[in-house]
């Protein structure tokens, strides 16, 4: 304090009580393109990073600190214990293996579910209000898997799902339109993955609907068209798996993105892995897939009432069974 003295007067500095913290467990690829993320866009007062690997979660660590001088303050903790995370507003969970080429997310699954329970009940024990957003694959099963480890309510319970997906899409429909992806709203709903699907009456661009758009000015559009850009988007993982070995910066911002709904309580309609049974007719089990819901500080507000066609309801449910199968196995 030798630094500054007081003035006349002033009262003692109060507890912030604005105080964010989140915590991002799994430093790899994934975690640190988050963590970096978080940083840039100064989402929160505290950062604490966890790992397996003691010295690279210190290298992290030590690296990131040392951007402090270009970037908005943040404390920046790391530890192997789940200690570090107590207190969190968010976990943010990217712990597990990934796909190598060609592999499927849903193959990791017996890998990474084993490594769930070593990681959502500490982070449940010193987090008892978090809100957790699960990243690792398989993430719509994981975010089940999650969601009983922690015995949180489901609103607190949330999946990146096809956040990221619907990115691409957007990317996607704006560069074949040649406009901003900002403004071009569209989702892709279900799985994070092979069974995702496309909501193609959901497509805006400049709140005008893009089919009803064609249809009126008589231009022609090719279903294929259409088909072939959400193939683009099922195909994109396992090409820029299959290019660099991982993905990492589409879903660093995408999962900021999140983080900055549900911290900063924007209220937002993002389409995430939620619980999803009772939704177009999906029954048989708690499934987790993702659907345009509502977040915010609570979380899960509540999922919006987006008009399914019959074929998009029942390629949801599809993808919903799917999901379910590979659950099932699981006994969790
Ligand atoms: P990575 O191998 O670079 O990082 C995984 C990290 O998890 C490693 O640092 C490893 O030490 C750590 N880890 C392993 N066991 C742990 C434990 N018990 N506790 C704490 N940390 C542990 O992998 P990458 O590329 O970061 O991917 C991570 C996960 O994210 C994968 O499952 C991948 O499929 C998934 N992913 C999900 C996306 C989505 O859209 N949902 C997009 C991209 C990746
Ligand atoms: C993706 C995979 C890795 O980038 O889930 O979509």
């Amino acid at each position: 304090q030798a630094f500054f003295k007081p003035i006349q007067n002033m009262a003692p500095p109060s507890p912030t009580n604005r105080h964010t913290k989140i915590s991002v467990i799994g430093t790899g690829n994934v975690g640190m393109a988050i963590a970096q993320t978080i940083l840039t866009q100064d989402l929160a007062d505290e950062l604490a990073l966890v790992d397996a690997i003691p010295n690279k979660l210190r290298g992290e660590m030590l690296d990131l600190q040392h951007a402090a001088a270009f970037l908005p303050r943040t404390k920046i903790l790391a530890s192997v214990d789940y200690s570090v995370t107590a207190g969190s507003d968010l976990c943010i969970v990217t712990a597990g293996a990934r796909q190598n080429p060609g592999e499927s997310r849903l193959n990791l699954l017996q890998r990474n579910v084993a490594l769930f329970s070593k990681i959502v009940p500490p982070l449940a024990k010193h987090s008892p209000e978090t809100i957790l957003l699960i990243v690792s694959n398989p993430v719509d099963v994981l975010t089940y898997v999650a969601w009983k480890l922690s015995g949180f309510p489901s609103n607190r319970v949330i999946g990146s799902g096809t956040n990221l997906d619907s990115s691409r899409f957007r990317f996607l429909i704006a560069d074949h339109l040649d406009v901003n992806a900002q403004d071009v709203q569209a989702y892709i709903v279900g799985e994070h993955g092979d069974s995702s699907v496309a909501l193609w009456s959901s497509i805006s661009v400049g709140g005008v609907p893009v089919l009803s758009f064609l249809e009126r000015q008589q231009i022609a559009y090719e279903k294929e068209t259409l088909e072939k850009i959400h193939k683009e988007v099922v195909e994109s993982a396992y090409e820029v798996i299959s290019l660099k070995g991982y993905t990492s910066w589409a879903i660093g911002y995408s999962v900021a993105n999140l983080a900055r709904t549900i911290l900063r309580d924007q209220r937002r309609i993002h389409p995430v892995s939620v619980i999803a049974k009772g939704f177009y007719g999906i029954a048989g089990g708690d499934v987790f897939l993702s659907l345009p819901a509502q977040l915010g500080r609570s979380g899960v507000l509540g999922v919006t009432n987006v008009h399914l066609t019959e074929e998009e309801a029942r390629k949801l449910r599809d993808s919903a069974k799917t999901i379910l199968e590979v659950q099932n196995q699981l006994g969790v």
